[in-house]
This record gives structure tokens, sequence and C-alpha cells, in this order.
């Protein structure tokens, strides 16, 4: 019998998850304690922009037409617990407020709510980022708390998407990272992701604090590596060179790859800056703080930057204490481009740093729009990069989406007060836009 498979937890994780589960032909059961996201889901609508998520969800959806009708959502952990042979927890881990920790109140949660559901044997799989040393001790409570006892397994499977990218990740992984001590288990999780191993995934055993480690020194490396390139283009700006140029170089080192060398504004989003901060406080609790002290300069290297950014656009504008009076274009308010994500963005942060400080800032986003209000009511918006940079003394590239990079700087120079562009993400092509009579500057590159 094939198995059946629950996810609970339908945010970007957990509904990519729920769809690829169903596309790899499992019978799929989501569960959501938002019932809103439920009636969402099955209808076949996505509550959030992720290329390709939505076409995959209606090709499964149960009572969409011509959909294969494997999946499913519910509300119901009473149903979840009588559907499910394998169980993927996929809640999400937010920072604490007014603490680098991460909140583990959802993760707890759904244990909870799971675990007196568990009548039979079953295997329950952490997505989740967690701190290291929860499995443990969530397997313990699991083993309390089901009616089952020791026929109810859990194994961690940390989860590597990227946003934007989320589908593909997900159907196609880069590696499969399995923390069980059980070969039961092992068994189970090889049966779920035979289709991607087939296909030449590498699937890596190891014990529960290893599993949940590669996950945050994944991120804590990818951070390091950006903050690594912010501050080249730190040096860069103080001797007159050109980070760009620098980080092609050094990228053609295989040792170190080209990828993740792009110079800006930073890093944002859901993931890097709490998981890199919950990473330092867990590894105090463990007293291994030391270890990891690199990590702070890492954060205050990436929180430079937006600082930084304003300063420009300061200087930009006439180089006096205030943007008082002052019209200023912001291109991008997503984290990155291919997502209506705003958590910790990078360019909302600019833009409401340089508002506050009384200037009149316009923002443009081709996804991120009504997210960004929501948490920014108090900026200006409008619907097209055109409409944004009308009478702008200086237009901020902030997010680096295709939109902004085939934009026609002459037609954008009709409409602004001066040809003026800051590259928050060293993306634009520099000779388009000078050769449009534009003044164009990046962080970490020389001013022509
Ligand atoms: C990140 C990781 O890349 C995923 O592998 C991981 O699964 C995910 O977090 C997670 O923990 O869930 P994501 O947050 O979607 O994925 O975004 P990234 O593509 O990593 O970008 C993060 C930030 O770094 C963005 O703000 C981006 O603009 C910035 N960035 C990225 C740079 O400033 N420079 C670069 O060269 C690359």
């Amino acid at each position: 019998m094939a198995l059946k498979i629950t996810v609970i937890g339908t945010g970007y994780l957990g509904a990519t998850h729920a769809a690829a589960m169903a596309e790899l032909g499992f019978e799929v059961l989501g569960l959501d304690v938002v019932p809103e996201k439920i009636e969402m889901l099955s209808a076949g609508r996505v509550p959030m922009y992720e290329p390709g998520l939505e076409d995959l969800l209606r090709k499964h959806v149960a009572g969409i037409e011509g959909s294969s009708g494997r999946l499913r959502f519910t509300t119901s952990w009473e149903e979840i617990g009588a559907f499910g042979d394998v169980h993927f927890v996929c809640v999400n881990t937010p920072q604490k407020h007014g603490e680098y920790a991460c909140d583990m109140s959802y993760v707890e949660s759904a244990f909870d709510s799971l675990a007196p559901q568990l009548g039979r044997a079953a295997l329950v799989v952490g997505k989740s980022t967690v701190p290291v040393g929860s499995a443990e001790r969530l397997a313990r409570r699991l083993t309390e708390l089901a009616p089952a006892g020791g026929e109810v397994e859990l194994a961690w499977n940390p989860e590597f998407l990227r946003e934007g990218f989320a589908v593909q990740d997900t159907l196609h992984p880069d590696r499969i990272v399995v923390g069980t001590g059980s070969e039961r288990a092992e068994k189970v999780l090889r049966e779920v992701y035979a289709t991607p191993v087939g296909e030449g995934s590498p699937f890596i055993v190891t014990d529960f604090p290893t599993a949940e480690l590669v996950k945050t020194a994944a991120n804590s490396f990818l951070a390091t590596k950006i903050s690594f390139i912010n501050a080249m283009a730190e040096v860069c700006e103080a001797a007159g060179g050109d980070v760009v140029k620098l980080a092609e170089a050094i990228g053609y080192d295989e040792r170190i790859g080209r990828k993740f060398l792009r110079a800006g504004i930073g890093f944002g989003g859901g993931c890097l800056p709490k998981d890199i901060r919950a990473f330092m406080a867990r590894a105090g609790e463990l007293g291994a703080d030391q270890a990891l002290t690199f990590l702070r300069e890492v954060d205050s290297i990436n929180m430079r930057r937006r600082g930084h950014m304003v300063e420009l656009a300061r200087e930009a504008v006439g180089g006096d204490s205030s943007f008082l009076g002052k019209r200023v274009a912001v291109l991008g308010a997503t984290f990155k481009p291919d997502s209506d994500d705003v958590r910790d963005s990078p360019a909302l942060n600019v833009a409401g740093q340089i508002h506050l400080q009384g200037g009149q800032v316009t923002v443009y986003d081709p996804k991120g729009m009504d997210n960004a209000r929501r948490l920014f009511p108090t900026l200006g918006y409008a619907g097209s990069a055109l409409e944004a940079v009308r009478g702008a003394d200086v237009v901020l590239h902030l997010t680096e989406w295709r939109e902004f990079r085939e934009l026609d700087p002459e037609e954008l120079g009709g409409a602004v007060t001066r040809r003026l562009i800051l590259d928050g993400r060293n993306a634009l092509d520099p000779a388009v836009w000078r050769g449009a009579g534009w003044t164009y500057r990046a962080m970490g590159r020389p001013r022509a």
C-alpha cells in the first residue's frame, strides 16, 4: 500500500511540500490552523506569490477539474491522525520578539496537537528549522503523548528550498538530509524520496543534532558569503576598487565559486537573518558561543549596508543633513525578486528610513505592493516604475527584478527631475544608464 502523507503548516514550505508530494504520486492531506488558508488552498489558490506553485497545486487539489485529486486540506487534527503514515511538520519558527532566540511555540503546539491523534504506527518528520537539540526532546514528547507510544517515530529532514525556486528545489533537491536513529524511519523516507533519489539527489543519513545543524550551518555559510563580499565592497569604496570585478575574479576559483557573491544592500527575508541569530543564541546556551562570534560580525556588516544606502541617497540629493522636500523613488520592496515576501526586506527598510528622515518616498514593486503597504502604510506607492520615478530627485534600485533591468532609461529619464540612479543590487548595466545621460552609482564600485 502506498504511503499516505500529511503536511502540517501550509506556509511557503508546507504548501510547496504538500503539492510536491502529490506530484510524486502520494495521497496528501494538508493541515493549517488558519481556516482562511485552508479555504484558499482547497480552491486551488496559493496565499503568496511563488512561481509555478499555483499550477502544481491546481494539478492535484481534489475537486478541481482535471486534477489528480490526490491533495486535500483540513483543519482537523483527528482527520490528520487517522489519515497519515508519514506526518511532515512544516510550521514556521520565527525570531522571538526582543530576543535572538527562535520561537518554538508553533512547533511545540503542532507536536502537542498531533501526538494524541497517533493511535497506530507512524513516522513524524520535522522539516522546520529548529535549534539543535529540539528533535531529541520532541521525540521523547511524541512517545509520551502518542497512544501508539514507541510505534511512533521521529526523523528530522531539514528543507533547503529558496523562495522563488520553491517548486524546483522541492521536486529536485540538491540533497536530502535525514536525521534518525531508526532503520525503519530511514526506509520510509527512502520510499517517500525514491523519485528524486532515483534522479541522483544524494541521500544523507545522520543523527538528530547533525541534521538540525546542517540547516543552520548552510544558512550561516550563505550569510557569511554575502557579508564577505559586502565587506569587500566597503574596502573597494575606500580604495577605489570595483567589487563586481573582484567577485568575478575570485569566483573563477572553484573553491570559492561565483554564486552568492553579489554585493549590495545585503540579505533579508524570513530565513537568513533570524537563522544566524537563533544559531548564536543556541550556541550560547550550549557554552559554544565563542565559535559563532563571527556571525555577529556577519550580521552587523549586513545591517550596515542598509544605513550605507541611506547615506548614499542623502549625499545624492544634496549632501546636507536631511531629506526634507526631496523626492526619492524606490524600485523594489521585496527581500528578493520573484517573491512577494517583504519580511526583513532591506529595500523596504531603506525606504522606511528615508521616509522617517523627511524624504518623500514612492515605492513600486512588481509583486510585493500589498504586503509592503500592510507593513509600511505611510510610504507612498505607485502602480508602475515610471509612475514611481515621476519628479524624483534620485531613483534607488533596491530589488533586482527582471522588470527593472528591462526598463528604458531614456523613457524614465523623461519623468525624473534629475537622472540619478543608485543601484543597491549591482544588477543594472551601468553603460546603458550612463549612455542615456544618467549618473549611475553602485555600492562598492568606482564613480564614473
Ligand atoms: C534561504 C536559503 O538560500 C535556502 O537554501 C534556505 O532553504 C532558506 O533560506 C530557508 O532557510 O528557508 P531565501 O530566504 O529564499 O533562501 O533567500 P536567498 O536566495 O538565500 O536570499 C537571501 C537574501 O540574500 C536576499 O535578500 C538576497 O537578495 C540576498 N543575497 C543573495 C545577496 O544580497 N547577495 C547574493 O549574492 C545572494
